[in-house]
């Protein structure tokens, strides 16, 4: 019988080798990390990369003559070039390296307040992460444009309908996550991007936690700016991209002044460097970038849908299992849902869960999940959220599950 763990050519024994820290233990029990939408492990084929440059070729890029120097710079622009490629961009100049996803969202955010007006709407959704909401506050106090919200259901998914209402020719930017972090649900962006182009509006997707499960392909998209952090997919934290069209991105003045993303300096004026540079500033993480294409060479590997039909027998596993347990309620039920699940048990506050969890080794997230509006809609003060990975077991569902129940009993 094919089992979770053998799932096609799948085999997530060999999978966790790669992982070292999947060895260890917490309070004195086998690690279980399911944490995974916070961040994600990292495999030793990018620890390798990681010590292969420290060890071999650290030094500044698009700077020197000398050999070091230029060797960083090929590795790095071959790490754009892969970026490119995993997310199907026309140019690789159209992939800005950023710092992570809300730096890429707050360089666009920057970028628009010259071309907005008192006039102007910008429509959010009530399922985004604080990262996508506060940044366009900002912009709207700027700008005196008005933002407003594209209400979500009771199931944790959006309300098409109202999105449908809302859209008009006022509307000039449309910003909504692919996945939610807090619930796990998919949105339906393909219709949003679709629609808002029906306006001239412009759509900003945060893929920060789509990525680590699916393969976005920009062009079929045809999303107007999309980020997300390496963190997620297996690479280093600090670094990740802001996918531009370039027709957007050739729209849009720099984010910060600095080396690198200049033509010319005089006193008098200065010019700016084409795409990708005029947006990288200062020299950037540069080990991070060639990490991060390591990363998504390990992900590619595997495939992208074998971790997923993985992922979600997990998923399908631990709600059937977690649903089991009287009192606990599950925060979204879409349809298509990450393998995510935030839930609550009755009378009990979910710090005190997460940390008898940890006492057992197990790691989840609790609180508001940097998505306060959300947990006000369902006017509670956060849940427990296990987050899972490909890299994960069946057997380490079964030791969260049998956790809850024991936290229950000792909170009860
Ligand atoms: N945004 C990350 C999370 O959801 C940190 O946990």
């Amino acid at each position: 019988m094919k089992t979770a763990a053998t799932l096609g050519h799948f085999n997530v024994e060999l999978v966790r080798k790669d992982f070292p820290i999947l060895n260890r233990e917490v309070n004195g029990k086998p690690l279980v990390y399911l944490d995974n939408a916070a961040t994600s492990q990292t495999p030793t084929q990018v620890m390798n990369a990681i010590v292969d440059y420290y060890s071999n070729y650290n030094a500044n890029i698009h700077r020197g003559v000398h050999s070091l120097s230029q060797e960083a710079t090929d590795a790095y622009e071959l790490a754009r070039q892969k970026i490119q490629a995993h997310f199907n961009a026309k140019h690789s100049h159209e992939i800005i390296l950023t710092s992570g996803t809300t730096h890429g969202i707050n360089l666009v955010a920057n970028g628009f307040t010259e071309l907005l007006s008192d006039q102007d709407e910008i429509l959010v959704s009530a399922l985004e992460h604080h990262s996508n909401i506060v940044p366009w506050q900002m912009l709207c106090e700027r700008t005196g444009s008005k933002l407003k919200v594209i209400p979500m259901t009771t199931s944790g998914e959006l309300d098409m309908a109202a999105f449908d209402e809302l859209l008009s020719s006022k509307t000039k930017l449309v910003f909504v996550n692919h996945i939610s972090n807090a619930l796990g649900t998919v949105n339906p962006i393909e219709y949003i991007i679709t629609k808002s182009h029906d306006f001239g509006a412009a759509v900003l997707v945060d893929g920060a936690q789509s990525c680590p499960h699916i393969k976005p392909d920009l062009v079929k998209l045809d999303v107007d700016f999309f980020v997300m952090s390496a963190h997620k997919v297996c690479g280093p934290t600090g670094v990740g991209i802001l996918y531009g069209k370039e027709e957007w991105l050739n729209k849009l003045p720099p984010y910060q002044g600095g080396g690198e993303m200049i033509a010319e300096v005089t006193f008098e004026k200065t010019t700016y460097a084409g795409l990708p540079h005029k947006f990288e500033a200062g020299t950037p993480n540069i080990c991070g970038g060639i990490a991060f294409g390591a990363a998504l060479d390990y992900m590619n590997n595997l495939g992208f849908e074998t971790i997923n039909a993985y992922e979600q027998s997990l998923l399908n596993y631990a709600t059937e299992e977690l649903s089991k347990i009287d009192g606990l309620v599950i925060y979204g039920t879409s349809e298509h849902k990450a393998p995510v699940i935030s839930f609550n048990i009755e009378g009990i506050h979910p710090y005190d869960i997460g940390t008898l969890l940890d006492k057992m080794g197990i790691a989840v997230r609790t609180g508001h999940h940097c998505a306060q509006p959300i947990m006000s809609f369902f006017d509670i003060a956060g849940t427990v959220r296990a987050s899972f990975a490909f890299y994960n077991t069946k057997q380490e569902v079964d030791v969260l599950v049998s956790g809850v129940k024991k936290a229950k009993m000792m909170l009860s």
